[in-house]
Parts: C-alpha cells; structure tokens; sequence
C-alpha cells in the first residue's frame, strides 16, 4: 500500500463501472485503490486512513437481507463520502433514512434505466460548482431501488423526473449521494463531480507519473531484494515498459528473454533486441527458435491448434532459458489494471480472475515463480505516459498492438516460409505507406494478411499466378469492438499498386471493411 500520497479509498459493491470512478481520479492525479466491500473490515479502514470514500454502486438491493454493506466506522472517520448509486442507497439506509425496492426488484418504487436529466433544486451545492451549466444536466441512472426517505441531516440538490432524491446530501458532515453515475461517458459532465469532491476533500493531485515511477520502483526493491527476476519480453507496450521500470529498480538482477518464433515481422527482433541492449543495456536473451516453432507448425491449418501449438512452445521455451538464469525467483508480467478483475460475490468472499498475460501465462505455477507485477495499478494509456517518463522512444510507445501468435494468424491456412517471407514484405509496404501518409497514430491496428488462394493477374506481357492478400485498419478504443478505417480510394489505389510492384508474389490487394463484432480484427 502506498503511504506517501493522500488516498481515496473506493469500496467495491460490483458496479460493473467501478474501474471508472479509479480511471477519473487519476485523471485528477488523485491516488485511489479499489477493494471489494468484504475486504474492508475497520482494521484495514484505520490502516488505509483515506482522505475520502467512495462508494461505488452494485447490482444488490439494500432492502435484501444480507446485502453488502460498509462497515459504519466508515461514517465515523470524519472524512466526505460519496456514495453512487448502490451506494448512495446504503448510506442512506445505514444513516436513518429509508430505501425502497423498485418495479425490478418487486417494489413499488421506480426503476430507471439509461439517459435522464437532472435539474437542481433551489440551494448550491460547492459539489456542483459548474455543473448545472444548462438547467438540466444529462446523466446515466441505471437502479431498480430507489431512495424514500432521507436519512436526518440531508438535503436535496438536484432531481430528475424519476428521482426525486437524484443528489442529497449532509453538508455537515460532507455526505454526498448521487443516483446516477458520474463516471460514465454518458454522463458528460462527471468528471466535474469528481474534481469538486477531491478538492473539498483536500487532495493537492500529487499522484503523477513521475511519482508512481518512485513509488513503483520502491515496491519492487522491497518485493524482490536480492533475488534475481526474469521478464518474458514480446517487443510490446506492457512488457517494455515493465521490463525498463524493473531494470531501473533492480538493474542487473533482471534478465529479460526475447522468445523469437519466427512469426515476427520486418526486422521486428533486431529492433526490440537493440533497443533493449543499447539503449538500456538489459540483460536480454535473444531465443531464436524459429526452426522450432516452424517446425510444429508445418502442415497445420486449423486457427485454434495453430494457437494451442504455439502458446504449448512458448512455455517450454521459455522455461528452457529462464531455468538457465541461476537463482532468479520472480517472473515480471506487463499485467494492467483491467486485467485484473475484481467482481464481488454475495455468498461467499471476493472472487479475483486475473488475465495471464498471453505469452507466460501458466509459467508461474509451473516454474514456482513469484510474480512482479508493476504495472497492475495502471490502463494502457497511462502505461504509454509511464513509458515516456522512462524515456522509451515515442515510435516504441505509440506502436500498434501484434498479437503474440504474432503472423501465424495472419496466415490463414498452411503457414509456409515463403508465405512469411511475402506477408512480412507486403506488411512491411502498407505500414510504410500508413505512416509516410501521417495514419499511423488514427489507427489503432493496421497489417496484412496472406490469403490461401492464388489468383490470375498480368504484368508485363506475362500472366502471373500469385497470392491474394487482404490489408487490414482499424479504429477501436480497447479492441473489444472496432471499425475498419476509412482510407480514401487515393491512398488504397496507390497501395496496391505499390505492394505489387514490390512483393513478388503477391498480385491482388483487398480491403476488409468488416467491423467488429460481426468480425474479428484477426483473420483467425
Ligand atoms: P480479435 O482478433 O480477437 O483481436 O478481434 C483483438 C485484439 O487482440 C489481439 N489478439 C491477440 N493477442 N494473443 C494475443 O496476444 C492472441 O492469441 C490474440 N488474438 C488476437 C489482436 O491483435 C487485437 O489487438
């Protein structure tokens, strides 16, 4: 636990939006920590000593016997609360007022789900400084349950048609308690809640990069000591900036191994390994195990056994070289705040998943590593600003994601040589034309991929028999869902012409314009 910043402490009921309300405050560089409401006993409360609560919402019902509650020390620490939803329900329910169930949970109250608009009432609220800009402000409610009866000392700032109680709060005691959900997108306005609630609670928004880089770098000489730590590295965002934070807390006692399977692409392994041995002289196997990888893969082309034979190797290769690095108890992951999923369970106690990351996952259990993980706290884009702080060059950190079956899936069918060697040629030529035309950072994800189908073309006065290829861009926010780029007919037409002037075998160009879903952006 952090102890050099002031700390917002975020009690977890289940909201599916919780990692909102953290990814808000860190915008306002304001440290928070997200638990689940069965972890936070009053002994942890006294411990964390937050400078403010939020609770977030969740999908019980207050009326319900046994549903999650706070404990009520967190009442009594003289600290604001805001409670969101659930939240705001149980904290009026705790504190003397009345929560009755909606239409969805069997009540007699009101549900409400999606858009509404709330007005304010008559009085200010310094909650709401700026807020109600227009006379209605656009929020997200989605609750079954519905606030009756306030609990004493509250008053009503603002209410919506079907809630009249929308923001309540105790200005003594600094309670607030909103119906809606500020973190959302379709809230438009929320952040605004959230930057008046750090400031009333008092936070300086001292929680930058720079400082968790320090306080990072501190963990990890505290976690590992004198051990030794290996990092599997794929040339990617996550497991480069992990790799160069670690290095920079523990130097030599990292060792960082580079598993090439012969499905990267143009000079993909000599630029992560010169980068990581120049820039940063990191210990850095280079494990070129192509033959190997080939090798298994010669004659499948079945998508999911492809990925089965290469995930099974990746293991075994990994484990081959790290057992060679003497002594070495910790494995570190690039693994990211949403990675790491903590959803509540009313019956029993939290139930964690984590995402192994693709590359290592299974290693730890059978090596009996230790994990070191020093990028859990933090979303992508604040790993990007890590990286930057570190001083990792921006054409690194803006690189688009590859995945770690790296061609193979950009290779429907049988994966051959020289259908890598052309892939390669022809990626190579579209993210050159990509960038030379200013794209690159508007797409999320661009590459070709080699179609298992020869067709008939003419250049010269010959006839050709080539491959087909299919080029690939897309938009995406997270790559959950996507949409294929709009390039102009220019840029496409200019293109083709180039990839087939310059890759030999290849004498057809296609643009997949599929979104997803219904589409993947992998071809397999
Ligand atoms: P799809 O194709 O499922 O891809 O829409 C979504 C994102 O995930 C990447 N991807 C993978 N990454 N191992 C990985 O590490 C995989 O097996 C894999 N499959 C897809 C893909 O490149 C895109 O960014």
């Amino acid at each position: 636990m952090d102890t050099s910043h002031d700390r917002l402490l975020i009690i977890d009921f289940g909201s599916q939006v919780t990692q909102l309300i953290a990814r808000r405050l860190r915008e306002l560089n304001v440290y928070c920590e997200i638990h689940p409401f069965q972890n936070v006993t009053d002994g942890f409360l006294l411990e964390f000593a937050p400078r403010a609560v939020i609770l977030s919402g969740g999908p019980a019902s207050v009326v319900h016997e046994g549903s999650p509650r706070p404990p009520a020390l967190v009442f009594e620490l003289g600290v604001p609360v805001l409670g969101i939803c659930y939240g705001q329900q149980v904290m009026m329910q705790m504190l003397g007022g009345r929560v009755e169930g909606g239409k969805i949970s069997g009540g007699g109250g009101t549900a409400e789900f999606g858009r509404a608009f709330v007005a304010p009432a008559e009085q200010n609220l310094p909650l709401l400084d700026g807020w109600f800009a227009a006379e209605k402000e656009q929020v997200w409610m989605s609750h079954g349950d519905h606030v009756a009866e306030l609990a004493p000392g509250f008053e009503v700032f603002g209410t919506s048609p079907n809630a009249p109680y929308a923001i309540t709060a105790d200005t003594t005691r600094h309670f607030y308690a909103v119906q809606f959900h500020p973190e959302v997108h379709h809230t438009p306005n929320g952040a605004r809640l959230y930057e008046n609630f750090v400031r009333l609670a008092g936070f300086t928004g001292d929680w930058t990069m720079g400082a968790y880089r320090e306080q990072a770098i501190a963990q990890i000489r505290e976690q590992v000591g004198d051990k030794r730590v290996i990092c599997g590295l794929s040339g990617g965002v996550d497991s480069s900036v992990a790799a160069v934070l670690i290095h920079e807390a523990i130097g030599d006692q990292l060792t960082c191994v580079f598993v090439d399977h012969g499905l990267l692409r143009e000079n993909e392994a000599d630029e992560v390994v010169a980068m990581f041995r120049d820039n940063y002289n990191i210990p850095l196997t280079h494990a070129d195990e192509t033959e190997r990888f080939l090798g298994e893969l010669d004659g499948q082309s079945d998508p999911e056994t492809k990925r089965k034979i290469i995930g099974r190797l990746f293991i075994d290769v990994f484990q081959k070289y790290a057992d060679q690095v003497e002594g070495a108890e910790f494995l570190a992951q690039g693994t990211l705040y949403p990675d790491v999923i903590e959803s509540v369970s009313f019956s029993g106690g939290p139930s964690v998943t984590i995402k192994s990351h693709h590359n290592v996952g299974g290693l730890p259990e059978k090596m009996g590593l230790k994990l070191v993980e020093p990028l859990r706290e933090l979303f992508k884009d604040e790993v990007r600003a890590l990286g930057r702080e570190l001083g990792l060059p921006a054409s690194f950190i803006g690189r688009h994601p590859f995945p770690g079956p790296g061609l193979a899936i950009r290779c429907p069918g049988e994966i051959t040589r020289p259908k890598l060697d052309i892939l390669r040629k022809a990626d190579a030529v579209y993210i050159d034309q990509i960038r030379r035309h200013g794209l690159y950072d508007d797409i999320w994800q661009a590459f070709v991929a080699i179609l298992p189908v020869r067709t008939v073309g003419v250049m010269g006065d010959g006839r050709t028999y080539d491959y087909a290829c299919a080029l690939r861009a897309v938009t995406s926010v997270d790559g959950m869902t996507a949409d294929y780029y709009p390039f102009t007919h220019e840029f496409l037409g200019e293109t083709a012409t180039r990839i087939i002037n310059e890759v030999p075998g290849i004498n057809r160009v296609t643009y997949d314009i599929t979104s997803k879903p219904p589409g993947t952006i992998e071809w397999e």
